[in-house]
């Protein structure tokens, strides 16, 4: 995770930001404090990147990158008002044991925000900030199966924003930001689904943070807890409202650096 100190809604570059509706300061650190200790009452250990002035999405580590084993392919950002997060995240991963790569050249890639592991299959989400050849180039460099998702819908403009992997045949998802042939992509390639309904989607319920059996999200997604209950999982709820306003909230707020819960090669 990487903390708030400088985080703030500086400019618009997805359709939730509106720089005339700020952020509250101490409201939104606040709310990452009780992200971070709902995490750490979940089981999880929390490494920090320190944060940097001018990159007020710095905070959004999911985009820092996507892990793999022990490689990180660090992310290349459409829009320059991130890319200056890059240099920072990359020197993280290389102080920290990992080994670097560079995203595709000419592609921009946007880590785990757009491509995540469900079993040994990458779903990877393209057209608003991923290109869809950076991934399968990624793919092919890690050796692993991708699905490429078009993502139709600007207010879901990262995959992480409507489609959250739970177990290796199970995800939570919102079927409207995705075509027919997305649709049909996921529902044929992963057994067990749980679909948002579309306010609870708006409250960004697929921008869940898996630990183990809890799974993690902003307040406001009553009907998604119920159906995590009824297939087992401990779901809780954390006020993130500070962070919607730059279009992300709990899961973007995070990067597992050990493998999602999800993914087949950490199993
Ligand atoms: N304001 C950030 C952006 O538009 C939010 C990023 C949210 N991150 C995510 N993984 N969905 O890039």
């Amino acid at each position: 995770m990487c903390p708030p100190d400088y985080y703030g809604i500086h400019y618009s570059i997805n359709p939730w930001m509106d720089v005339a509706r700020q952020s509250d300061r101490p409201v939104a650190l606040d709310q990452w404090r009780r992200l971070h200790d709902a995490l750490v009452a979940a089981g999880a250990r929390i490494s920090l990147v320190p944060p940097a002035e001018g990159l007020p999405d710095m905070v959004f580590t999911a985009n820092a990158g996507l892990i793999y084993q022990n490689r990180a392919v660090i992310s290349h950002f459409r829009h320059e008002q991130r890319q200056g997060e890059e240099q920072h995240f990359r020197r993280w991963f290389n102080e920290h044991g990992f080994e670097t790569s560079e995203s595709p050249v000419d592609c921009c890639f946007e880590g785990a925000g757009d491509a995540l592991f469900c079993g040994d299959t990458l779903f990877a989400g393209y057209r608003q900030r991923s290109d869809a050849l950076g991934h399968q180039k990624i793919g092919a460099r890690l050796g692993v199966r991708v699905l490429p998702l078009e993502l139709v819908n600007a207010h879901y403009y990262h995959l992480d924003t409507c489609f959250c992997p739970l177990t290796a045949d199970s995800a939570i998802w919102f079927p409207a930001a995705f075509d027919d042939y997305g649709q049909r992509v996921v529902r044929d390639n992963i057994s067990q689904l749980i679909a948002v309904a579309e306010e609870e989607a708006h409250s960004f319920a697929c921008n869940a943070v898996v630990v183990g059996r809890t799974v993690i999200t902003n307040t406001g997604c009553p009907k998604l807890h119920a159906d995590l209950r009824a297939a087992g999982f401990t779901p809780a709820a954390t006020p993130l409202s500070e962070f919607v306003k730059a279009g992300g909230s709990a899961k973007c707020l995070t990067l597992r650096l050990d493998g999602e819960d999800a993914a087949a090669w950490r199993i």
